[in-house]
């Protein structure tokens, strides 16, 4: 079946252009909840704008889905926790439609404080009405910013240029980065008590839903002005309604609303001293080409499994970095699929080690990586980037991280352990030439290419062994491709690590397992789905 990208908003064509160079793609806007989830199964990626839900009971019908591109910032109409369990890169374009918020924002302020839209209905209506239509001006008074990322940022620059005082509050604004900006940091009640026009940039969180309500209007001067191009839910709308009619809040702007489209007969629709405009924050034709292009771009990168910057469930690389784990990446791997080989029992926690090169960076990739290999062998499902660390959780596996100055004879290595009830296994690789090898494995000496099926037998050291085991392969038709033997300081003991090129059986197993002399044979699949 060809793989088919699903396109459930309106994006631009450009964007659409760039994905169909390499995949057929559906443009089926406004489908239903019901028609989704009949449909999304045929996909392996999926574009969205804001009015497409992708809900958990929608995802779970998404069988085939890879990534999920928002085409734009706000990502709270996807259920990330749901698609993270299933393996789903969701990636957003966060740049793109930031300058056409932040002028809309701005717009909205100007519309609301020089009565535009009103002035606008009253000539068409044929009256004239000057001396009724007065404004006031934005220059002296204060501008509340509640979220100061990027579209609140904007704002507040240009809020400046007007004249304006800017009080912001943003729990993750440090005080250099508020005095870099020109802007005074308050308190979320500094904020709503200092503002003129207050406007919101936040995201749609537990803590952001309804933060404008009663209580905080309350706590506002008395005829505040409110903008919102950021979320609806936000802003409590009926106790904003109950603060418009008594006068408190002198006027609000609303690009938003909890519940899009806005319902005609909403009380909003009564109050001239109330702007609106249907969600058009991001509705400029350059912020639409910018979201579209970089949406699909992601979207192209993350189905070629590549490190995607935008995306918003996996661990980011540093583009500098990229150099200096990737080749680290099948050794993890392997070393995670070779742990879980010699696991008798359930994992109750892995440490991946790391010395040299990897102490100082940030190497949680390569981490999950070893996740993976640890993982894939043993779940039914697909095990990524993406899904390994809650997979891992879910199973009570403690992931662990440990920076070390050596690890025994290595300056240069990487070390996965896995602790089990009963047991611990600890495995050691490092690279030669850029290729992976397994040079440890427990109190053992080895050095081998972890590749294909492998046979890691224990046995004692004596004479005939390496004839007994070849022996019993040979009859079971299985070729031997490789052979090495480790060794270790425990007196009349060793190691095999065997590269074969047929599935080993259980039975198969069980007869190895009966020869005089062999402590126990872990059967190592070589599964290593990136
Ligand atoms: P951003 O992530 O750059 O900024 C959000 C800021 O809010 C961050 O600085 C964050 O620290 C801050 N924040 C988070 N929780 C907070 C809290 N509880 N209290 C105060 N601050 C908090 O996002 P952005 O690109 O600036 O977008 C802001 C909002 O605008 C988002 O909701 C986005 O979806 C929305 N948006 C709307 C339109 C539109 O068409 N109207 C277009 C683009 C973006
Ligand atoms: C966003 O979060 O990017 C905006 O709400 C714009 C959109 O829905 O496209």
């Amino acid at each position: 079946m060809t793989e088919k990208i699903l396109v459930a908003d309106g994006v631009s064509a450009w964007g659409v252009e760039i994905l169909q160079q390499e995949y057929e793609v559906v443009e089926r806007p406004q489908l239903t909840a019901e028609e989704l989830a009949a449909t999304i199964g045929d996909y392996v990626a999926i574009v969205v704008r804001s009015a497409t839900r992708l809900t958990a009971d929608v995802l779970a019908k998404a069988t085939r889905l890879r990534v999920i591109g928002r085409a734009g910032v706000g990502v709270d109409n996807i259920d990330i926790p749901a698609a993270t369990k299933r393996g789903i890169v969701v990636l957003n374009a966060p740049n793109g439609n930031t300058n056409a918020a932040t002028e809309h924002a701005l717009a909205l302020m100007l519309a609301l404080a020089r009565r535009i839209p009103e002035a606008d209905a009253s000539l068409r209506a044929g009256r004239w009405e000057r001396a009724h239509l007065v404004g006031l001006e934005l220059k002296g008074r204060t501008l509340g910013v509640l979220g100061l990322g990027r579209i609140g940022t904007g704002v507040a620059l240009r809020a400046q240029a007007f004249g304006m005082d800017v009080i912001a509050y943003d729990p993750f604004l440090t005080a250099e980065r508020a005095a870099q900006l020109g802007v005074r940091k308050g308190t979320l009640a500094e904020v709503l008590a200092a503002a003129d026009f207050l406007t919101l940039h936040l995201p749609l969180t537990d803590d952001t839903r309804g933060l404008i309500n009663r209580q905080t209007i309350a706590a506002m001067k008395d005829g505040v002005r409110i903008i919102n191009a950021a979320r609806g839910a936000c802003i409590v709308v009926d106790d904003l309604v109950e603060a418009l009619r008594s006068g408190k809040v002198a006027g609000a702007a609303l690009d938003v609303f909890p519940t899009e489209p806005l319902a005609a007969d909403s009380p909003l629709t009564t109050l001239p001293q109330v702007v609106l405009t249907p969600h058009l924050g991001a509705s400029t034709v350059e912020a639409q080409e910018g979201v579209a292009v970089d949406v699909a771009r992601g979207i192209l990168q993350a189905l070629r499994g590549e490190v995607v910057p935008a995306a918003l469930n996996v661990a980011p690389i540093a583009p500098e970095l990229m150099p200096i784990l990737t080749p680290y990446f099948p050794l993890a791997r392997a070393l995670g699929n070779l742990a879980v080989g010699l696991a008798q029992e359930p994992i109750r926690m892995l440490t991946v080690e790391y010395t040299g090169e990897l102490v100082a960076p940030d190497t949680r990739a390569v981490t999950t990586t070893a996740v993976q290999g640890l993982l894939n062998p043993i779940l039914q499902e697909q095990v990524n980037q993406v899904n390994a660390a809650a997979l891992a959780a879910e199973r009570g596996i403690e992931v662990r991280e440990v920076k070390s100055a050596r690890l025994g004879a290595y300056h240069q290595a990487l070390a996965v352990e896995i602790t089990t009830a009963e047991q611990t296994h600890r495995l050691v690789g490092v690279l030669t030439d850029g290729e992976p090898y397994v040079v440890e494995i427990d109190a053992y000496d080895i050095r081998f290419a972890p590749r294909g099926q492998l046979l890691l037998v224990p046995h004692d050291d004596c004479p005939g062994m390496i004839g007994k085991i070849g022996t019993a392969l040979g009859e079971a038709g299985v070729n031997i491709r490789s052979m090495q033997v480790g060794q270790t300081a425990k007196a009349g003991k060793n190691i095999m690590a065997i590269g074969v090129d047929r599935t080993v059986t259980p039975a198969l197993r069980r007869t190895l397992e009966a020869i005089a002399g062999v402590d126990a044979v872990s059967v190592i699949s070589g599964e290593g789905r990136i």
